[in-house]
């Protein structure tokens, strides 16, 4: 990535992360249930990405958007992210004590508080849209419809049950993991193009594609995600290598071996860099689907 696309990327993460803390914050009315904002706090800023935030900001700005148009949604959508990512460490699930380089909510605070701490940031995220001083109603409403559609058992949700579903069995095809990763991974990645094309006013015709591109981007990013579990190490990602094959999961490694893996996210990586080429001011978003595949973390 060129340093003035690095420069950028860097920008809309720091003001996410500066928003995303605004929002939750211990206020005199929250004070006696601080250790719940402490634990959403605690997961939100201990620094991912921010990929879909900042897909959300940058479908906004090059349909002529502004930050402000896109900002709620776009820490929604984090909020919704991060939430899923502690649910997902729980011993119920993944079982993985540590995340984003830190021990993992659970760890830090106790299985009850992330529980709690889960279903705070699930809920502050429709909040802030619905709170948020300059959208108008209507817009409100179709991005809680965009971001609650991702989130559920059709979305998000669904897809971590299809994983753990797929957890007993040793005979998942490619087809179904890929229906898996296109919710428990693709949904909440598609929703970032979407809020933010909606937030900018895009053409419906502009919004299909950026949903088109969005399901591309989100199944090379779990392939990665699947690769680095094998290939990374954990100080590198933040996170427990060796999880998958601990947890005995079906993967995209583990179905197409590690080379073809790689050749399969590069060319859903080109896939989604021609649908790509189709929208204005392209140039940041083109630089950032080819980090993507490249990417250590
Ligand atoms: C991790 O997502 C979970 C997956 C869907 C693969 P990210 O890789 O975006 O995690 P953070 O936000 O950077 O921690
Ligand atoms: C994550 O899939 C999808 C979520 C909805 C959290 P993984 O279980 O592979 O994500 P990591 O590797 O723990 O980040
Ligand atoms: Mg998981
Ligand atoms: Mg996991
Ligand atoms: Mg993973």
């Amino acid at each position: 990535m060129e340093a003035k696309d690095k420069a950028h990327l860097e920008q809309l993460a720091a003001e996410v992360e500066t928003q995303l803390l605004r929002y939750v914050q211990v206020t005199p009315e929250t004070k006696r249930q601080a250790q719940v904002v402490d634990a959403m706090r605690y997961s939100l800023e201990a620094g991912g990405k921010r990929i879909r935030p900042v897909l959300v900001l940058e479908f906004c700005r090059i349909f002529g958007g502004t930050k402000e148009q896109a900002m709620a949604a776009a820490c929604a959508l984090e909020m919704v992210h991060t939430f899923s990512l502690i649910h997902d460490d729980l011993p119920e699930m993944d079982n993985d004590d540590y995340r984003r380089g830190k021990p993992s909510c659970h760890k830090a605070f106790g299985h009850a508080v992330a529980l709690q701490a889960g279903d705070a940031l699930l809920t502050e995220a429709f909040r802030v849209i619905v709170d948020d001083p300059i959208l108008e109603p209507e817009m409100k409403v179709e991005l809680l419809h965009i971001l609650t559609e991702a989130t559920g058992a059709a979305g998000m949700v669904g897809g971590q049950i299809m994983d753990m579903a797929n957890e007993k069995r040793s005979d998942v095809t490619l087809e179904e993991q890929e229906a898996m990763c296109a919710a428990k991974t693709g949904a909440l990645i598609r929703a970032a193009c979407l809020l933010g094309c909606t937030a900018g006013f895009a053409s419906k015709e502009k919004i299909i594609l950026a949903d088109q591109y969005g399901a591309k981007l989100g199944l090379a990013f779990q392939i990665v995600d699947d690769i680095l579990d094998v290939t990374s190490t954990s100080e590198v990602l933040g996170k427990p290598v060796g999880s998958d094959a601990e947890e005995g999961k079906t993967t995209f490694v583990t179905l197409l071996g590690l080379e073809e893996a790689q050749r399969r996210a590069a060319a859903l990586t080109e896939e989604a860099e021609q649908i790509l080429a189709q929208f204005p001011e392209h140039e940041f978003l083109m630089a950032l689907t080819q980090e993507l595949l490249r990417r250590e973390k």
